[in-house]
């Protein structure tokens, strides 16, 4: 069962003070009970000592002229019944209750116990004492008992303040603490509200003030996811702005193209040169709709969401496949190294992107007859993908532009500028780095990419 913070903090307080409450009322009826014997206890003990004082030889014989005052000292609104026995010997009744019965042990000195007269309980005292008179010797033994009312009357006035206080304060608690937490839990309502009553694209930091210190650390991690999410807005909106500014370029020269090409005649073989450069400028534009549209998938996947076994190595041999003719165009000589056991956690058509990408760029950036070397294999927790060529390489000043997007070097060939940016994507989406050298030699470019490899635990 859901409970509300409210319940659950009021519980956690409850709980633990009703168990100290049950304790100590107890420890405090206990008390109230030892004090309320103790006082009933000595009053017994006094009266059957004031009785026995007046038991004296009378003739040579024992008589018991039990004084008013011995029992009037249990004199109460409660009107407790007072019973006494005075027995000379062992059992020569002289005077009082003949039922009432003596304690098992000896009574040489005075014996507090509980018994029954009839239906009544009463508390009693045993107490015996030797009189002499005139060479004689005879034990006499006094019993003194009382029934239990006035001893409940004070248990209950011991006992009952302190039970009403406790349980007062148990219940100004269940009453003060929810209204307490009403109101301590109002910054956490506000920012409840401050947080929903947003509008959509409204990426400014949460404000409250008067914030509880445990509140702080949620408003800064709400604040940061928000500063990341305007952040990811801003590179969206620059990316669209960015997309747009480039394809404007041959949609310019498409049209005007397109304008010339109309102007010629059918037979005119200016047309057909014309026709093959509306060609170029459509391949071009489709060419970087494709890069645009595989950037912004690498953008927008993120890794844990992209969870297949995938085979590196395979990847490569299968793109590797698909370059073969224009590598044989250029005359390159296109190899590759492949290890066994080059298993990544991926999105394989993302990972044959950036396989792509790369070995594209080596082909076509290196001169005609060179080469170029695709290598997979593992290495320690990692797999590790490299693409040699040993054409003209990057100088060191471009290398730390050529992963943003659009940024091209001068060079003939043609190209969006984006190739290295989807790569440098695709590794990052996958938990991986990319990283770029010259070759051996300092001839050529070595691009590596580096990615996790895919663990045993990871499920397919
Ligand atoms: N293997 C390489 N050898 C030499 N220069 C390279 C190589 N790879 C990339 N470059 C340089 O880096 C720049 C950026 O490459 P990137 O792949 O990002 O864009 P692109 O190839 O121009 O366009 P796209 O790949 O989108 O068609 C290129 O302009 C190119 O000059
Ligand atoms: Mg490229």
């Amino acid at each position: 069962m859901l409970l509300s913070l409210r319940a659950r903090l009021l519980l956690w307080l409850l709980l633990p003070l009703a168990l100290f409450v049950f304790v100590t009322d107890y420890m405090s009826y206990v008390a109230a009970c030892q004090t309320a014997d103790l006082l009933q206890d000595a009053a017994l003990l006094s009266s059957a000592r004031t009785i026995i004082e007046d038991v004296d030889w009378e003739n040579g014989a024992l008589t018991a002229n039990i004084p008013p005052a011995a029992l009037e000292i249990f004199e109460s609104p409660y009107q407790d019944h007072v019973f006494y026995k005075v027995v000379a010997g062992h059992d020569r009744l002289l005077g009082g209750s003949p039922d009432l019965t003596l304690p098992a042990g000896s009574t040489r000195y005075p014996v507090f116990y509980n018994t029954r007269l009839g239906e009544l309980p009463i508390r009693a005292v045993a107490y015996e004492r030797q009189l002499y008179d005139s060479g004689k010797a005879e034990q006499v033994t006094v019993i003194v008992g009382k029934t239990q009312a006035s001893r409940q009357a004070m248990l209950k006035d011991l006992w009952r303040p302190q039970l009403i206080r406790q349980w007062l304060m148990l219940a100004l608690v269940v009453v003060l603490v929810p209204f307490g937490l009403t109101m301590e839990l109002r910054p956490l309502m506000k920012l409840k509200n401050d947080v929903a009553d947003r509008e959509p694209m409204e990426l400014e930091p949460i404000r409250v003030h008067h914030l509880p210190s445990e509140l702080r650390p949620i408003v800064d991690a709400i604040n940061q996811c928000i500063a990341r999410l305007k952040l990811h807005t801003t590179t969206q909106r620059q990316f669209i702005a960015d997309a747009a500014h480039q394809l404007r370029t041959p949609l310019t020269l498409l049209n005007t193209q397109v304008q010339c090409a109309t102007q010629y005649d059918p037979s005119d073989p200016a047309l057909t040169e014309a026709l093959t450069g509306i060609r170029r400028t459509s391949q071009k534009m489709a060419d970087m709709t494709s890069q645009l549209l595989l950037l912004a998938q690498a953008e927008s996947v993120s890794l844990p969401r992209v969870q297949a076994r995938v085979d590196l190595a395979a990847v490569v041999s299968s793109v590797l496949e698909e370059l073969v003719v224009a590598a044989q165009r250029r005359q390159i000589d296109l190899g590759a190294e492949l290890a066994e056991g080059t298993y990544v956690a991926g999105s394989e058509s993302l990972l044959a992107a950036l396989v792509s990408n790369l070995a594209d760029n080596a082909i076509r950036y290196t001169h005609e007859g060179g080469s170029v070397t695709v290598l997979c294999r593992r290495e320690g927790s990692h797999v590790l993908l490299q693409v040699v060529d040993n054409g003209p390489g990057i100088p060191a000043e471009a290398r730390a532009h050529v992963f943003e997007r659009f940024y091209r070097v001068a060079s003939d060939v043609e190209g969006s500028g984006l190739g290295l940016a989807i790569v440098h994507q695709i590794a990052l989406s996958h938990g991986g780095t990319v990283t770029m050298a010259p070759g051996a030699g300092r001839v050529g470019l070595v691009i590596t990419v580096r990615l996790p490899a895919w663990r045993n635990e990871e499920r397919e």
